[in-house]
């Protein structure tokens, strides 16, 4: 496990950007499973003014780790952030977008999204395998869209399941533990001072992280990188 801590939110976009487009030098095709959350909207604001035309978006295909069960249209929508943050940026063709179908029933979604992602992406050992999974964490300690109160979705021999948000009750499709310990490289992307204490028993595996779904990820063979700001990391410095 590699983890940056960096001055801030910009510089932790900045980080993260140079390694991307660094990452995506080494590969053909970068097949990567995008997050949604606050921090995303700034990094991909930076990957897109600053690496818009550097990076070769021909050879990036675009996945999403989870998605709420809404129209593409819709704020709640992690592909509407990610459009009006990255892709309405950069010329990437519309075939290297793998969009989660929000509209669609959440039940039959994730059946046709684990499906997706069983087609085309490489597999290893049989479990599609992505290039890269950007993960956020949230202030209970889930990730992607696997909240504590249903860890059980983490060890599913699905591809990808439907959760749904402990507040809200809003349905989601996420993808599993399979799916993100099979990647090559994890980016945990974790800013802020709410996420301080949850950093810390993740990171020292100290407290009752055992219930949170971001201690669960560990790559199989890949490489776990965490990019935090000073603030999230103030517990583990
Ligand atoms: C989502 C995200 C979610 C997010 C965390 C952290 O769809 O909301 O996938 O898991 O990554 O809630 O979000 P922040 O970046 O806002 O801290």
């Amino acid at each position: 496990m590699e983890i940056q801590v960096l001055e801030n939110k910009q510089e932790v976009a900045k980080t993260f950007s140079e390694y991307f487009a660094q990452l995506a030098k080494t590969k053909e095709k970068l097949h990567v499973a995008l997050s949604g959350g606050s921090t995303p909207k700034i990094v991909f604001d930076y990957l897109a003014e600053n690496f818009g035309t550097e990076i070769d978006w021909n050879k990036i295909y675009f996945y999403w780790g989870d998605e709420r069960c809404v129209p593409p249209t819709d704020s709640e929508s992690n592909y509407k952030m990610t459009v009006d943050h990255l892709l309405s940026k950069i010329s990437i063709p519309d075939e290297n977008i793998f969009r989660v179908l929000g509209e669609n029933d959440p039940e039959e979604e994730a059946v046709r999204y684990g499906e997706v992602l069983e087609n085309t992406l490489p597999l290893e050992k049989g479990i599609p395998q992505f290039d890269l999974v950007i993960l956020g964490m949230g202030d209970d300690g889930h990730t992607a869209s696997i909240f504590p109160n249903s860890i059980y979705l983490w060890d599913s021999s699905r591809n990808c399941k439907v959760a749904t948000h402990p507040d809200s009750g809003q349905k989601r499709v996420t993808i599993t533990g399979r799916i993100i310990n099979q990647a090559e490289e994890v980016a945990f992307l974790v800013t802020g001072a709410s996420k301080k204490e949850k950093v810390r028993e993740v990171i020292k595996r100290e407290g009752e992280f055992n219930s949170y779904p971001a201690s669960m990820v560990n790559p199989t063979s890949g490489k776990l990188i965490w990019f935090m700001d000073k603030d999230a990391a103030e517990k583990i410095s």
